[in-house]
């Protein structure tokens, strides 16, 4: 077992969700800036100097991210995916844990990359897609994270429960994490990867109902987004039903039983839910073009 402190993390690619994640890890406490390296091939790139600014190591070259490294997260964009794993698998050994963060990309296409590598894991392609276990050496999990803080996981046929562990160790240490059947991956992007854009529409939309009331519009804004943050505390931290908490702040004849029922007339529950399942179709439409 890695000890935290000395957990070392490779970032194939330091953009912004590499800042962002590195910077979660070293405050959390789960390792430190100089336990962390991040790779960027241009000579130039802004990236690099980012990185190098939040105290952690910098590379040109993939390899030695996978060399320094105990846990490589792979966070280029998804189309360069296939490629920075070509180049990396010669030098992963069974003890690395890959965890890509790109978007869309199923476990097959990564763990095929490993295979189809016959020089480094003699096992079939068809082997793979029939997700049976294979010696494959590089163990993947593939991640969804989401802005508000919160990411789902899946293991590859290679992980052993203590990747998923350390997976969910690590990305607990910058907000909420769950382990989930790869089958589900696609819904929690519709839900909770896109959510943030439904309850923007919602916030902006409940303050142009203030300012349309006479409230003033900065104040608005405000008042619906703590509105927001404030339902959303007390689901998490009471861990009572959202209709129970519904109910409770709808007293009989009252104004807020009035606008409920406007909601429903109006369909805002088929709404959401019509948009979740709008977005992980296409979640799932995009993965299968990788
Ligand atoms: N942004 C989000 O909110 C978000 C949320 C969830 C998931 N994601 C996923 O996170 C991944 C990264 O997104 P991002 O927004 O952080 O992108 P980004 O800021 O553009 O960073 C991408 C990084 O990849 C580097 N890179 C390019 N080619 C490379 C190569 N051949 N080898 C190694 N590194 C290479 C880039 O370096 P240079 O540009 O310097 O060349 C840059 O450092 C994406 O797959 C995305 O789907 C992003």
């Amino acid at each position: 077992m890695i000890k935290e402190k000395t957990l070392r993390i490779g970032f194939i690619g330091c953009g912004k969700m590499a800042q962002a994640l590195a910077k979660g890890f070293i405050a959390s406490g789960i390792t430190r800036s100089e336990n962390i390296i991040g790779s960027s091939p241009r000579i130039d790139s802004m990236f690099i100097e980012e990185f190098s600014a939040i105290g952690c190591s910098t590379t040109h070259e993939n390899a030695q991210v996978v060399e320094q490294a105990d846990v490589i997260i792979v966070a280029t964009k998804p189309p360069l995916v296939p490629k920075v794993l070509t180049e990396i698998n010669p030098v992963v050994n069974s003890d690395n844990l890959i965890v890509s963060i790109a978007m869309g990309i199923p476990l097959i296409n990564l763990e095929q990359v490993c295979v189809s590598q016959s020089w480094h894991c003699q096992v079939s392609l068809d082997a793979a897609k029939e997700n049976k276990s294979h010696p494959c050496n590089a163990k993947y999990a593939c991640t969804v994270l989401v802005r508000s803080g919160a990411s789902v996981f899946s293991c590859g046929t290679s992980t052993r429960s203590e990747d998923a562990t350390l997976t969910k160790r690590l990305f607990t240490a910058v907000g909420l994490c769950e382990e989930v059947p790869e089958v589900l991956i696609d819904a929690c992007t519709g839900l909770s990867g896109s959510g943030p854009a439904y309850m923007y529409i919602a916030m902006e939309a409940l303050a142009d109902g203030g300012v349309k009331m006479g409230i003033p519009r900065d104040l608005a804004y405000k008042l619906s987004a703590q509105t927001l943050i404030g339902a959303a505390k007390m689901v998490l931290e009471t861990g009572r039903h959202p209709g129970a908490l519904k109910d409770d702040v709808c007293s009989p004849a009252g104004s807020t039983i009035q606008a409920v029922y406007f909601l429903e007339k109006s369909g805002f529950r088929s709404s959401l839910m019509e948009a979740v399942q709008a977005a992980t179709l296409k979640s799932k439409q995009t993965g299968r073009k990788e």
